[in-house]
């Protein structure tokens, strides 16, 4: 019986949070990312408890975001998920910083003239020339986000000639520009058929949107939205006291 083993002193001590870390450890040490686990009916066969108590370990495991149910075909091992931290960081930095190597395609880019809804963002007048970039941004190659952002010519001129992975970096390197803070609001979302395809994701997935207005010193340089794939990321932040 697997778990009468005696075993360290924080065993827990239902039966249901023992089968939930016993596949917790099973799922750290052999089994990867898409891997799919046991059927419920040899899981009961081999630890010798109910098929309740499995089925309750299992869905604690899929709350967790370690395990995901595929409708009709089994249960299996999610990928990691990136912690965004709510500081001010770059896609790339982010990535790096989680030992994974940060990726970009550049799906569109060009010069237009700023719509509304990007001059109010950006604090310049409608019909200001902006560069838009729309980029796809993967991490150790796996699709991770698809980004859209507006910066303005006046302060990033020739950006379009630059090889665009990391902006932030550019803007440091080649402009002597550096984000100082921004504004972002997070709120959920679903893929559409495009965002299905580009993130490789089945349509209607969750999605986390973000907007974010960055700024350097008293200048807006971005205006962008960020569509993360809700399977592997998440927000982190710290919660203080209010003021
Ligand atoms: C995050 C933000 C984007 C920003 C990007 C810059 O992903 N959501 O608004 O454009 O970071 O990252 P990088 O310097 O890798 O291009």
């Amino acid at each position: 019986d697997p778990l009468a083993e005696p075993d360290s002193a924080v065993r827990p001590s239902t039966k249901r949070a023992q089968v939930k870390l016993m596949l917790s450890e099973l799922i750290d040490s052999k089994l990867r990312a898409g891997d799919a686990i046991d059927s419920e009916r040899s899981l009961v066969r081999r630890l010798g408890v109910s098929r309740v108590t499995v089925r309750q370990a299992i869905s604690d495991l899929v709350a967790d975001g370690r395990l995901e149910r595929v409708h009709g075909k089994g249960t299996y091992v999610t990928g990691p998920r990136v912690d965004s931290r709510l500081h001010l960081t770059s896609f790339s930095r982010e990535m790096r910083a989680r030992g994974l190597e940060p990726g970009t395609r550049v799906l569109d880019a060009g010069e237009m003239d700023a719509p509304p809804h990007v001059a109010n963002g950006l604090g310049i007048a409608t019909g200001d020339r902006v560069v838009r970039v729309e980029r796809l941004r993967t991490a150790d190659g796996t699709p991770m986000a698809h980004e859209l952002g507006y910066y303005p010519c006046l302060q990033f001129p020739g950006l379009l000639g630059k090889e665009l992975g990391s902006l932030y970096d550019i803007f440091a390197s080649d402009y002597g520009v550096i984000a100082t803070s921004g504004e972002q609001s997070v709120f959920a979302g679903a893929a559409d058929s495009n965002h299905a395809r580009l993130l490789g994701v089945p349509k209607r997935a969750p999605l986390l949107v973000q907007e974010r207005v960055t700024w350097a010193g008293e200048r807006a340089i971005e205006y962008a939205t960020s569509w993360y794939r809700g399977d592997r990321y998440r927000i982190h932040m710290a919660v203080t006291p209010h003021g």
